[in-house]
């Protein structure tokens, strides 16, 4: 079984029914993911599997310190054991250490886990950031606004989106201009 496999059926299990629309959300970033296949190549199955997981630490046995991306990683290193590169993609989705600053907890993160490869990282990022919380797809500009009315202005996620958000853009417009190089590749 692949990653993409164990992955989906862990995700499934600690959101579909606490959190049915956060389980929404991540079906439809792993489309993105598996979307992205024609620019990963062998690494698609890793990429889908940590779009599968990127959320779970939103579900509420897992909640600790409450930034949803260490509390996630931190689970599938010591209770499932997972790939290191899933935890890494996992503790870091979405430019996270902009949200670990704000919540000061940069030095507990970087402490526990490193970054992920740039290209697989940017990845993820692109796949969460064009997906709404209910599956589907829309432009990054959108989905920043979105997170912003979902939280309100004051919000410690709203702060650390406006503090991610050239490294959010960034990358989504890096992934897109591979996607767009391998169509007119595949084109020609
Ligand atoms: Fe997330």
């Amino acid at each position: 079984m692949g990653h993409a496999d164990w992955a989906h059926d862990l995700a499934k299990e600690l959101l579909e029914t606490t959190l049915p629309r956060r389980w929404a959300h991540t079906q439809g970033v792993a489309e993105q993911a598996a979307s992205l296949t024609p620019i990963l190549g062998g690494e698609a199955d890793t990429l889908i599997a940590a779009a599968l997981l990127h959320d779970i630490g939103y579900a509420p046995d897992l909640v600790d310190t409450g930034m949803h991306q260490l509390d996630g990683a931190r689970y599938l290193r010591d209770v499932v054991g997972a790939d290191d590169r899933l935890c890494r993609l996992v503790a870091y989705h979405s430019c996270a250490d902009n949200e670990a600053r704000q919540r000061d907890l940069l030095a507990v993160l970087t402490a526990e886990f490193r970054q992920e490869q740039p290209d697989l990282a940017q990845a993820l990022t692109y796949c969460d950031m064009t997906t709404d919380p209910d599956g589907r797809h829309l432009d990054v500009e959108d989905r920043l606004a979105e997170i912003h009315s979902r939280y309100g202005r004051d919000h410690v996620v709203s702060r650390s989106i406006s503090a991610a958000t050239p490294c959010i853009v960034s990358s989504v417009r890096a992934v897109e201009a591979a996607l767009s190089d391998v169509r007119q590749g595949g084109a020609g």
